[in-house]
């Protein structure tokens, strides 16, 4: 089997069972302060989970991609991964564990569809604390899909299991997921493990032992109907919903009984591209964890860039920059001489662009974005190397390279901490990374670049500011077209918990005199005290009706128009503010240059 047809397979199976195919949801997340990426299939899904309505109904499949960093620096080994493709199914309030647990079993277990041999799948399920009961319900219902083909499981005691016994309780460390960030919808889970290797005998021993080398993990079902609130306890959420994920490279390796990941016709044409551009071959060890670092890295940049992130230091294009500069470092190591990340990303785009149109859409900024930085940091690399191998020597006695010195690989040959860390740990030695950061500090750098949990408060507590300031939005682009002229049109939005920022096009910079004119609308917009109205209707009604929108694509042909009252009238997935006045005062911090033509306003509510 190939990833196109699994694809194909996962979407064909629920659209059997009724749900709606959705689209990928960027990898950027529209409007949510609480994660720098998208990073599990329910995340573009939590205002639905938390009750709002979904246009396509209560059942709903997908394909997401999705981005997770904490683990960058272990990429390299047989199984880390930066990007991964998430195939999930949601019951929004509708099914619950009863139809999931089915249906997962028939689409693992049926020749139809999988055809995964039953005796060699393991499940797990919450055991039970002060938050949560035990889950006997889905105990009850693995038991009943096990006897469907003749088998008797029990469930594991103390954690052992056996042929018999595969049923295995755990905590809330294995078997609670979510919330995504500091708060929102979570709930106890079951998740599925394939034996990957049933020729060493039957199963037998400590879960925690299996579960990895001979279990792998390959779904997880969620039962997904408690709310995480910031004071760290759980209320039951208004309707019982059903959260699924399951790794589509893991599964494909596991049906296709390949090795890893990179063996699979996922990475084969990419990795086949980086031997014949280094002249090495991916079979000769010692050039193997290089390989799967440049295929992991450039393969996550292309589809970032695709999603509209540019290499910074902060924030998103730090971990974009640290993934194309540690994959560049590692051709240096495979004597790459030339120029190759576009060569790399050229073999992503082909053999992704069918099912993700937005690489080939954006093919040019890609390549562009992707030559600009490894030209910036290829200037100083070798200078950078040849440094990092004195300041090594001189660190031997202290074991440690001092801050300021990891700082001026940062600031003077743009090496990432992260890459600076590499190369010492490669010899053997630490660095302080206190003091870099403290060095970082006093040079007035933006330090926010951790991978996930940008803000302490959550979803939840950010999400009535970011409501807020989605409204603003709203009002804020019919006033530019007020001022400005018919030709302003949105070109990007993006919401933190304290700011947006929107672009729009127009092609000079705006004049005080016009943003004081586009401030005061906006504020005469929210001293009014108006109601903001949605309503669901087809895309073609809601064009009829005048309504604004870039996201028309993305639901299909139910959308929502949101209006506040004939000032604007926008297609957009919300969620909004209900009354203008809830706003506070809107001022514009900034108006600046965004591309050509292009002009970028960032602005807060006082
Ligand atoms: N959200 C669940 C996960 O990521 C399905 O495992």
């Amino acid at each position: 089997m190939t990833a196109k047809e699994l694809r194909q397979k996962y979407l064909d199976f629920f659209e059997s069972k009724g749900h709606a195919i959705i689209p990928s949801a960027p990898l950027v997340p529209e409007n949510d302060p609480t994660v720098l990426f998208t990073t599990a299939g329910m995340h573009p899904l939590v205002p639905f989970l938390m009750g709002e309505k979904h246009p396509l109904g209560t059942r709903l499949v997908n394909v997401q991609k999705c981005v997770r960093t904490p683990d960058i620096d272990d990429v390299g080994d047989n199984r880390h991964l930066t990007f991964f493709e998430m195939m999930g199914n949601w019951s929004l309030g509708d099914y619950f564990k009863r139809e999931a647990i089915e249906w997962s079993f028939e689409f693992i277990t049926s020749e139809k569809w999988l055809g995964l041999d039953p005796r060699r799948l393991y499940v797990t399920v919450f055991e039970g604390d002060d938050d949560a009961p035990l889950d006997q319900e889905s105990i009850n219902i693995w038991q009943e899909q096990f006897k469907k083909v003749g088998i008797e499981a029990k469930v594991a005691e103390d954690k052992i299991v056996d042929f018999e016994k595969r049923i295995v309780p755990l905590g809330k460390d294995d078997n609670w997921w979510g919330p995504a960030g500091e708060t929102g919808p979570c709930g106890p889970d079951s998740e599925m493990f394939y034996d990957v290797s049933p020729e060493n005998g039957a199963v037998e021993g400590k879960f925690e032992e299996l579960n990895g080398p001979r279990l792998v993990e390959i779904w997880n079902d969620v039962f997904m109907e408690y709310n995480k609130k910031a004071d760290g306890t759980f209320e039951k959420l208004a309707q019982q919903n059903v959260d699924t994920g399951m790794g589509l490279e893991r599964t494909l390796v596991t049906l296709t009984g390949k090795d890893n990941v990179f063996e699979t016709d996922i990475f084969q044409p990419i990795i086949r591209k980086i031997e014949e551009i280094s002249g090495q071959d991916y079979k000769d060890e010692n050039n193997q964890k290089a390989m799967r670092i440049i295929a992991d890295h450039f393969r996550t940049a292309t589809f970032m860039i695709a999603d509209g992130v540019q290499p910074s230091n902060v924030e998103r294009g730090y971990i974009l920059r640290r993934l194309i500069r540690r994959a560049v470092r590692q051709g240096k190591i495979l004597g790459i001489e030339k120029d190759f990340a576009g060569a790399v990303a050229a073999v992503v785009i082909d053999e992704y662009g069918e099912s993700y149109p937005e690489l080939a859409k954006n093919k040019d900024k890609i390549f562009e974005e992707l030559e600009l930085e490894e030209t910036r940091f290829k200037q100083t690399l070798e200078k950078g190397l040849k440094k990092i191998k004195d300041v090594i020597a001189e660190s031997r006695k202290t074991e440690k390279i001092l801050g300021s010195e990891a700082f001026m690989q940062f600031s003077t040959y743009g090496f990432p901490l992260e890459l600076t860390r590499e190369i010492a740990k490669e010899h053997g030695i630490g660095v302080d990374e206190e003091g870099f950061h403290e060095e970082f500090k006093k040079h007035q750098e933006l330090s926010r670049t951790a991978s996930g949990g940008m803000f302490k408060g959550g979803l939840a507590d950010a999400g009535e500011k970011s409501a807020q300031l989605h409204t603003a939005t709203h009002l804020l682009l019919a006033a530019l077209r007020k001022v400005l002229g018919e030709h302003v049109f949105q070109k990007g939005s993006n919401i933190t918990a304290e700011r947006l920022r929107f672009d729009f096009s127009h092609d000079k910079k705006m004049t005080p005199e016009e943003i004081q004119q586009v401030e005061k609308l906006v504020n005469v917009a929210i001293s009014k005290d108006i109601p903001v109205k949605c309503e669901e209707m087809t895309l073609e009604e809601a064009q009829k009706e005048g309504a604004m929108g870039v996201f028309g694509e993305k639901y299909g042909d139910k959308v929502k128009v949101y209006s506040i009252l004939d000032l604007s009238r926008e297609i957009c997935g919300g969620p909004h503010a209900t009354q203008t006045g809830e706003l506070g005062k809107f001022r514009i911090a900034k108006e600046e240059a965004s591309s050509a033509g292009v002009r970028r306003i960032k602005a807060v509510l006082e």
